[in-house]
């Protein structure tokens, strides 16, 4: 196809479709690129140039696009059903899903209530909280713990809890009351004063919700294991809920399969979303320890029960590629791969901090961000930098002033050179 033709989706693009968090008016000017298709790592479009997706498409990818032996499992599972609902019913392949999760989550005894996006897992664990302690005539503990930094989505619950920013201050009216809040891991102290909040207000807490080891939107602010698992620990001494919220840490993505296994934690409320279905498909679930869902046990159509549930909760072609993604995480050992993958990153990452362009470089597992220094970069540097990686064929997008390295799980050593290579040919080409 022609440059002509890539304009003529652009500008039908622009017309019809309203793209999350981005300025419409000048969506076009930042010269969006036109995905057609993809092939392994690489996305590729109207024009047939390749990108190598360095932020797995929004952090969703795990193994790969295209994986024939997911695309196999979602074929198999479309010859059967794509979807029928949970309410009320049952489909054999999210049993089959949700029993496989069973053995590798680090929840006692979990049960699974699956939803479609981040946000919602989030929003369901918030609501589980809330309705456990009531569900126990327990009237008073209807307040969360958060911390700063903090995000959890773009649902009302999640912004409640998340730290706002993003230009979505605006909703400040709408966020509900009652979030106590600790400061974020970018705070020497977070943890004493996350542990001092906690001391003042467990009697109230229904819930404490964290992103483990990697507070991601808010730039890539990594905190040790140790703190992480005190302060998890310590909520659940205080009897107060643990909600590890891991949308974007989840399924390797820091080096475990979990977040919380690096943190020796077992939150009571687990949410997960993203690489859940290896990113194919909208797929994200709440995982509840069993004591946590014993709770909502009673009569039929009874105030006990949950009353909450989306149309695509527990998709079944959605299960069917989540359940053979598990299998190939382990068949192709994606662990050991991020492993080798995130030492020599951070090793790359070392020698680029020392670019006058860079302010800072936080990394753990593959989940990495690049701070830029404002003062040399200029305006948007963020965006500029990564403008220069896409002409160069690698697909990033920034945090405002941090460029986000997420490479797919599965990723060469010879990609990951190759992503490095380009950021520093970009943050050359924005410090000019
Ligand atoms: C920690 C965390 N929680 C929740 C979400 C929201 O997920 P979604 O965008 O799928 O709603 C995100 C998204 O980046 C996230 O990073």
């Amino acid at each position: 196809m022609s440059a002509d033709q890539h304009a003529t989706w652009v500008e039908r693009d622009r017309a019809r479709v309203w793209h999350g968090f981005t300025q419409m008016a000048s969506y076009a000017d930042n010269r969006p690129v036109m995905v057609e298709r993809a092939e392994g790592r690489e996305l590729i479009d109207v024009e047939g140039r390749r990108y190598l997706d360095a932020i797995s498409s929004l952090w969703v990818i795990t193994l790969g696009h295209r994986v024939p032996e997911l695309d196999a499992a979602m074929r198999a599972q479309l010859a059967r059903v794509a979807h029928s609902t949970l309410l009320g019913n049952g489909s054999t392949v999210v049993v089959e899903l949700a029993e496989a999760l069973a053995g590798v989550v680090p929840v006692e005894d979990a049960r699974f209530l699956f939803a479609s996006d981040g946000a919602a897992a989030v929003e369901q664990a918030l609501k589980i909280a809330f309705q456990y302690w009531w569900n126990q005539g327990i009237s008073n503990r209807t307040s969360y713990l958060a911390l700063g930094d903090a995000y959890h989505g773009d649902t009302i619950g999640g912004l409640s809890v998340g730290a706002g920013g993003f230009g979505t201050d605006l909703f400040d009216p709408l966020r509900f009351r009652g979030v106590v809040r600790a400061p974020g891991y970018r705070s020497a102290s977070w943890l004493d004063a996350a542990l001092d909040a906690l001391a003042a207000n467990a009697g109230t807490l229904a819930a404490a919700v964290i992103e483990p080891l990697v507070q991601g939107a808010a730039g890539m602010h990594v905190a040790s294991a140790e703190d992480v698992r005190r302060f998890g620990r310590a909520c659940q001494d205080a009897g107060v809920l643990l909600i590890c919220d891991e949308v974007a840490t989840g399924f390797g993505r820091t080096g475990t399969l979990f977040a919380s296994e690096q943190c020796q934690l077992r939150p009571d409320l687990l949410c997960l979303g993203k690489g859940l279905s290896g990113g194919y498909l909208p797929m994200s679930a709440t995982a509840a320890s069993g004591r946590v869902a014993d709770a909502f046990l009673g009569d039929d159509l009874g105030p006990a029960t949950l009353y909450h549930g989306h149309s695509f909760g527990g998709n079944a072609l959605a299960a069917a590629v989540a359940l053979r993604h598990l299998e190939l995480i382990d068949d192709w050992d994606v662990l050991g791969n991020v492993a080798a993958r995130a030492t020599q990153l951070q090793v790359g990452l070392a020698a680029l901090a020392r670019h006058p362009a860079v302010a800072a470089v936080r990394a753990c597992g593959l989940m990495a961000g690049v701070q830029l220094d404002a003062a040399v970069g200029g305006p948007r540097s963020g965006r500029r930098v990564c403008a220069a990686a896409v002409d160069e064929g690698v697909l990033l997008r920034p945090l405002g002033d941090v460029v986000v390295l997420m490479p797919i799980l599965t990723s060469t050593a010879a990609e990951i050179d190759r992503i490095l290579d380009v950021l520093q040919v970009a943050l050359e080409a924005v410090s000019r």
